[in-house]
């Protein structure tokens, strides 16, 4: 039976996470620069994308773009801008065959003034769609992420909107950038590396790990299926004892 076959519709992840890693290292493996990995990256969310959307899932969140890739040679940087904006353009047709809203969270004040502008056009054109959102972690990190929420807490408690006693799990889930979506049920990591780096860190508390040693370029919808297939064996207790859950 197929990865696809096995998956259980009723216990689908609402949310998926995932941290494409091993663009370089796929296009060196072939005497290609890194660009050439990141280029060949785009059909690897292409098909998660579509893979996801097909299935059901409501929330895919992509790690585009790391606070730390910043600081990476400046023409992979740039090339890397330039991907994104050439991509999201591009790949309007699928995003509206599809019927996917685009949604981006991350520090996009820092992006380069034209990029930050297409990028918000093309979030506006898909705006109305409602299968499923497909998030871009751009110019992102948790620790970015976390120190912003805990200055808009700050904000309001100086304002006096808020007293301590209002400072909940849920309340501080506002004020991160994925406010709204669930917390994702299952993270993907390709390339072998078993880290979280910056990603979701708030959110992944009770998220499921997945890690797996294809190179992002290579990965398939038959791998998000495999992973799916994978997360839907095991057992979330969320603290509680394998007993109390099974009562
Ligand atoms: C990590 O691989 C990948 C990135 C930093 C960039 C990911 C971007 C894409 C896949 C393009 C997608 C475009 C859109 C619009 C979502 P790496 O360079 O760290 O690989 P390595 O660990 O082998 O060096």
């Amino acid at each position: 039976m197929s990865f696809k076959e096995q998956i259980i519709p009723e216990k689908l992840p609402a949310h998926i996470a995932i941290i494409m890693d091993g663009n370089g290292r796929w296009a060196m493996k072939q005497g290609k620069d890194r660009v050439f990995g990141h280029q060949h990256g785009i059909g690897a969310v292409r098909n998660a994308a579509e893979a996801a959307a097909e299935l059901g899932v409501k929330y895919l969140t992509v790690y585009a773009f790391s606070t730390e890739n910043w600081n990476r040679p400046r023409m992979e940087v740039d090339a890397l801008m330039s991907l994104f904006v050439e991509t999201i353009e591009q790949e309007q047709e699928t995003l509206k065959k599809n019927n996917i809203r685009l949604n981006a969270i991350g520090d996009l004040a820092s992006l380069p003034k034209e990029n930050y502008k297409k990028l918000m056009d093309a979030i506006g054109r898909t705006k109305d769609h409602n299968r499923m959102v497909l998030t871009l972690a751009m110019s992102y990190s948790s620790r970015w992420e976390i120190l912003d929420a805990v200055k808009k807490i700050l904000e309001d408690y100086n304002r006096k909107k808020i007293t301590a006693d209002d400072l909940t799990e849920a309340y501080f889930g506002l004020k991160l950038t994925t406010a709204g979506m669930p917390d994702p049920e299952l993270l993907i990591r390709t390339s072998g590396e078993s880290r979280l780096s910056n990603f979701l860190l708030w959110q992944a508390a009770y998220t499921e790990l997945y890690f797996t040693s294809k190179l992002w370029p290579e990965f398939e919808k038959e791998d998000l299926y495999e992973a799916i297939v994978n997360y839907q064996n095991r057992e979330r207790r969320f603290g509680l004892t394998s007993q109390q859950l099974n009562r």
